[in-house]
């Protein structure tokens, strides 16, 4: 729940660009903490969390930090799921995020395709992950064949490339509104960074 009063880059583009409350949230990837991006938007009615974990006991060792947990988590819904497979119908929700998720999944095509289902037509995605430029991309592949058993990859079992996640977006009818695009130098060669967009559905 570090999330909760963190400068968080996709938080900020999330509340510039969506101007009313929503009337519906999905936050995929929630965290066993079930708090991640929920406390967004506070009024809206119908805030669903999933994530592939079920929820921890609230014992932070601190009451403040329960009490907010507790709030938040009896104000939304909870599911144990996985982002490749949403049992949600097209276009329910009028947000849905997944706050640095995709490169903790199996399999970045199929979420992605999920996500963007669930998303009603208008409707708007915020993302944020990872991501890396064109060399550390390849250079990571290296490293990751040569010591596959370090955390980093076993937490990680998915590289993400630059580009990768706008092209993504584009393909299922979305247009990006926000993101923190990295320059021309840092795609080609720049450090992995988080990276967030917010995007809206068109088709
Ligand atoms: C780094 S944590 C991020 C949690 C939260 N979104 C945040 O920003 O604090 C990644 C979360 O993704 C969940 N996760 C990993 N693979 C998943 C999948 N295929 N479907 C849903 N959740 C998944 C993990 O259980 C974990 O809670």
């Amino acid at each position: 729940m570090y999330e909760i009063g963190e400068d968080l880059d996709l938080a900020w583009r999330l509340q510039a660009c969506v101007a009313a409350e929503p009337g519906s949230l999905l936050d995929v990837g929630v965290g066993p903490m079930g708090t991640g991006l929920l406390w967004l938007f506070p009024g809206c009615p119908l805030r669903v969390a999933l994530d592939s974990l079920a929820l921890l006991p609230v014992a932070t060792g601190n009451p403040y930090a329960d009490g907010l947990v507790r709030r938040i988590r009896a104000e939304c819904r909870y599911v144990i799921g996985k982002s490749e497979t949403l049992s949600f119908p097209d276009g329910t929700f009028d947000v849905v995020v997944c706050n640095n998720v995709l490169d903790h999944v199996e399999d970045v095509s199929r979420s992605m395709r999920e996500l963007c289902r669930v998303v009603r037509r208008g409707g708007v995605l915020g993302l944020s992950v990872d991501t890396n430029s064109y060399l550390g991309y390849w250079l990571r592949r290296i490293d990751r064949r040569r010591r596959p058993h370090l955390n980093a990859y076993r937490l990680h079992p998915t590289d993400l490339i630059i580009g990768q996640i706008e092209r993504a977006l584009r393909g299922h009818g979305f247009r990006i509104v926000s993101s923190n695009e990295a320059s021309r130098l840092g795609r080609l060669a720049g450090r992995r960074r988080m990276q967030s967009w917010v995007a809206v559905r068109e088709g």
